[in-house]
């Protein structure tokens, strides 16, 4: 089914319960991309309208199943590895080894909004490489990776990757070394390998909820979902991020996000190429 006719009511309403649920602000404009994502589960729940659909997501608890399907319908989890390669060289080549010099032995980094895993993965493997590079120098690197949605952190969690995936980004030297070929599937497919793996764990995490049971941090990456929320949630996110991030901790932001309007609490280092924000 399709949803053919969304009244102004509906499509409002709508707009206002995904704010609430998981930050993401439609545009005034983007009724084609709810009728696209939504026809299917508002015609598999038996709902003849958005209006409907929003009723009954406003009686259902927070966590209920429909909810979960219309935030994961809705939200977009393009991701690949190394993305942007400036935030991994910046972290193998001015963070790690600014840690490893003061003598710190442990370091607890958070891939917020993590997707399908390429970007905690990615940390790891230049975690891995930085301390193969570097015999004399250790650092035990925690990396705890979270996103809203289930779906893609079970792909993350289970760390497999069909052909079109694992070519997105990854250099053939780091795919042989640190990905192995599942043998046994009918499907060309591959693992990160379990060194990466146990670097990191993941868990479930709404941006909007409390980061208490997080801990603190040294570096956090926030990238590339901060652009789908109102300005208001963006101050609101950098704020409790500064909070629970380490002094003179590290945030990376996706590469057309930029923090410096809604907090004071960064100093924005300039890395040439790249950027990283600073906590002060
Ligand atoms: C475009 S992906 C970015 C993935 C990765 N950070 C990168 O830059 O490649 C955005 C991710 O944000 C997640 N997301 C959206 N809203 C969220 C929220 N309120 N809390 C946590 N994750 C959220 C989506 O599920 C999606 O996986």
């Amino acid at each position: 089914m399709t949803l053919a006719r969304i009244s102004t009511d509906e499509y409002e309403d709508f707009r206002r319960f995904l704010e609430d649920a998981c930050g993401i602000l439609l545009g005034a404009d983007k009724h084609y991309l709810v009728q696209s994502r939504l026809g299917r589960v508002v015609s598999e729940a038996g709902l003849a309208s958005l209006g409907e659909l929003v009723g009954r997501l406003r009686r259902e608890r927070s966590g209920g199943a429909l909810r979960e399907q219309v935030v994961e319908a809705m939200t977009t989890n393009e991701t690949f590895w190394f993305r942007d390669r400036h935030p991994f060289r910046i972290f193998s080549e001015q963070i790690l080894p600014g840690y490893v010099e003061r003598k710190q032995r442990s370091l607890r980094v958070w891939s917020a909004a993590c997707s399908t895993g390429q970007e905690p993965y990615s940390i790891s493997m230049t975690t891995q490489d930085y301390l193969a590079a570097n015999p004399g120098r250790a650092i035990d690197v925690q990396i705890v990776a979270t996103d809203i949605s289930p779906a893609v952190l079970a792909e993350a969690e289970a760390g497999y990757y069909d052909a079109m995936a694992v070519s997105r980004g990854l250099p053939e030297d780091i795919r042989s070394r640190y990905f192995e070929k599942d043998q046994a599937h009918w499907e060309e497919r591959w693992q990160v390998c379990v060194e990466i793996r146990r670097r990191v764990r993941f868990t479930r995490g709404n941006l909007l909820a409390d980061y208490a049971a997080l801990g603190r941090f040294d570096v956090i990456f926030c990238r590339n979902v901060l652009i789908y929320f109102s300005s208001q949630s963006k101050k609101d996110i950098i704020r409790r991020m500064a909070d629970i991030l380490n002094p003179g901790g590290y945030l990376f932001l996706g590469a057309s996000e930029a923090i410096t309007q809604y907090s004071d609490a960064f100093e924005m280092l300039r890395c040439n190429p790249g950027v990283v924000y600073r906590k002060k």
